[in-house]
C-alpha cells in the first residue's frame, strides 16, 4: 500500500504550503496537489500527463528506466514463459493467477459468453467494404450495451463479473467474424473445446473448404503475444477507459473508447504502421535515407516502432517479440525478408548517437507485425490484435477504477483565448472583412 511520509514545501508569493508526498510500494514518489489550488489558487499544468499520476493502481508496474514491466508482481517474461493468456487475464482482473478450480470457472465463463447475440451478427453487412476491423470493432463493442443491459457501475457484483467475462470473450468473436466478412467467406462460431487462443485462430481460418489445423506452435505464440499485450499501466488508451469510465458510463462504452483510442499510429496503429513502413523502406532499398529523414528536424517523418513515452531502456516486451521472431520463423520455416530489414535498422540505430541519446530502442510493435503476418494475420488485423490482448488490462482497471470510487475525471486548464468581447466588436470585424 502506499505511504505518506514526507511534505514537500511550495513557496507562492507570500504563502508556503506544505504538499504530501505518497510513496507507492516500489519506491515512486508523488507529489500530492489535490488541495493546492484551494489553498493557493494555483493549478498545475503538464499537457499529454507527461509527469502527472492519474490514479493509484496496483494493477502494472513499469520501471522505464531498467526496462522491467510486472503485472501483479509477476515479471512479464515469467509470465510469457510459464503462463496462458486467461491466466493473465484472470491475474489482471482478480489480482492473482488462478487456482485450478478458478481457472475452471473462468474458462467456463469465458466459453459461456463467446457467442454474439444473432441480431447483431446482420450489423456486419452494413459496414462498406474495406472498413478498417478497428472502426468495426468499436461499433459493435458500443452497441452491446443495448443486447446486454446491466452493465453500469451500480450493477450486481455478479453482473460485473459476467459482463467483464463477456466483453473479453465475444470481442474476440467480432473480431474474427469481423475479419470472416472482410474476405467473404461464412463465419465460424466459437467452440467450447478450444482454448481461447485455438478459438479465435479457428475462428479466423477454418473455411468449409479447407479446415484449419490448429498449430500448436501458432496456439503458443499466441498466448505469448496477447500476455505481453495484456496490460500496460496508464496508456493512451487505459487512461480513456479510465476517464470515460469515471462518468460511470456502461462497461461497453467505455471499452469502445478503449478501442478507438488504441487505433491511432502513435498507440496500438503502430503495429500496423511498422510493418507499412518496412515494406516501404524495403521496396525503396535506401535504409540510410530513411534514418537521415527521421533524424531531421524538419522531417515529420519518424521510425516507427522506436521510441516509447516510458522506456527509455529496452522494452522487455520487445525482447520477447524479438526473440519469438526467431523461434517462430525458424520452427514454421519462413524466411521474411522484413525480418533482416527490422534487423538491420536496429543495429544500425543502435549505433547512432541521435537514437542513444534520445534513448531510442525498439518498442513492443517493432517485431509483432513480422509475427502476425507469419501468422496469416491481415496487416489491417493487426491493431485488433492488440485490442484483444488489452482487453483485460482496460477490464482490470475499470474495475479498479469503480471500486476506488474514483472522482468524474475533470482537468483543469490555463485559459489563453481572447478576454471579454462584445457581440458588436466581432460584428464590426467581420465587416471590415467583407464577411458580412
Ligand atoms: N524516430 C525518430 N525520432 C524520434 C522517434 C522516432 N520513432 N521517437 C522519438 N523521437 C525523438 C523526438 O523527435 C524527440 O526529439 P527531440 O528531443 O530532438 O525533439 C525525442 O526523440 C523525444 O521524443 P518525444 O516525441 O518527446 O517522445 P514521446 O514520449 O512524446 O513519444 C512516441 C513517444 C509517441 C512513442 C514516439 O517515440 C514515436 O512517435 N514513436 C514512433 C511511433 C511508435 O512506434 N509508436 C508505438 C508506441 S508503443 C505503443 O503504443 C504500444
Amino acid at each position: 500500500m502506499m505511504t505518506k511520509k514526507s511534505e514537500a514545501t511550495l513557496k507562492f508569493e507570500d504563502k508556503e504550503v506544505s504538499l504530501p508526498v505518497v510513496i507507492g510500494t516500489e519506491g515512486d514518489k508523488g507529489l500530492d496537489i489535490s488541495g493546492l489550488r484551494k489553498e493557493t489558487g494555483l493549478v498545475t499544468i503538464d499537457p499529454g500527463f507527461v509527469n502527472t499520476a492519474s490514479c493509484f493502481s496496483q494493477i502494472t508496474y513499469i520501471d522505464g528506466e531498467k526496462g522491467i514491466l510486472r503485472y501483479r508482481g509477476i515479471p512479464i517474461a515469467d509470465l510469457a514463459e510459464k503462463a496462458t493468456f486467461v491466466d493473465v487475464a484472470y491475474l489482471l482482473v482478480h489480482g492473482a493467477l488462478p487456482s485450478e478450480k478458478e481457472r475452471m470457472d473462468f474458462s467456463m465463463l469465458l466459453n459461456r459468453n463467446s457467442l454474439l447475440h444473432e441480431d447483431m451478427r446482420h450489423f456486419f453487412d452494413s459496414f462498406p467494404k474495406g472498413a478498417h476491423p478497428m472502426h468495426i470493432l468499436a461499433t459493435m463493442v458500443n452497441a452491446m450495451a443495448a443486447f446486454y443491459p446491466n452493465v453500469d457501475v451500480n450493477t450486481t457484483a455478479r453482473n460485473i463479473e459476467h459482463s467483464c467475462a463477456r466483453v473479453i470473450s465475444i470481442v474476440r468473436t467480432i473480431a474474427a467474424f469481423a475479419y470472416k466478412k472482410s474476405i467473404g467467406e461464412p463465419i465460424v462460431y466459437p467452440r467450447h473445446d478450444l482454448s481461447y487462443c485455438a478459438n479465435f485462430l479457428n475462428m479466423m481460418f477454418d473455411s468449409p473448404v479447407r479446415p484449419y489445423h490448429i498449430s500448436p506452435e501458432a496456439v503458443r505464440l499466441l498466448n505469448v503475444l496477447f500476455i505481453i499485450h495484456a496490460d500496460h499501466e496508464q496508456n493512451c488508451s487505459t487512461t480513456a477507459v479510465r476517464a470515460i469510465g469515471s462518468a460511470q458510463v456502461n462497461l461497453y462504452a467505455t471499452i469502445a473508447a478503449g478501442i478507438s483510442a488504441l487505433s491511432g499510429p502513435l498507440h496500438g496503429g503502430a503495429n500496423q504502421a511498422v510493418i507499412e513502413q518496412l515494406q516501404m523502406i524495403h521496396a525503396d532499398g535506401d535504409l540510410d535515407k530513411f534514418i537521415r529523414k527521421a533524424k531531421d528536424k524538419n522531417d515529420p517523418f519518424r521510425l516507427l516502432g522506436f521510441g516509447h513515452r516510458v522506456y527509455k531502456a529496452y522494452d522487455p516486451r520487445a525482447e520477447i517479440v524479438r526473440n519469438e521472431c526467431e523461434k517462430y520463423l525458424a520452427a514454421t520455416g519462413i524466411h521474411d525478408p522484413l525480418l533482416d530489414l527490422a534487423h538491420r535498422i536496429e543495429d544500425t540505430v543502435r549505433k547512432d548517437s541521435y537514437f542513444i541519446d534520445r534513448h531510442l530502442y525498439p518498442n513492443v510493435d517493432f517485431y509483432t507485425g513480422i509475427l502476425y503476418r507469419a501468422m496469416g494475420i491481415p496487416e489491417n488485423m493487426f491493431t485488433v490484435m492488440f485490442a484483444l490482448a488489452r482487453l483485460p488490462g482496460w477490464v482490470a482497471h475499470w474495475r479498479e477504477m469503480i471500486s476506488d470510487n474514483t472522482k468524474i475525471v475533470r482537468p483543469r486548464q490555463i485559459y489563453v483565448g481572447r478576454t471579454q468581447q462584445e457581440v458588436s466588436d466581432d460584428l464590426e470585424h467581420c465587416a471590415k472583412l467583407h464577411l458580412i
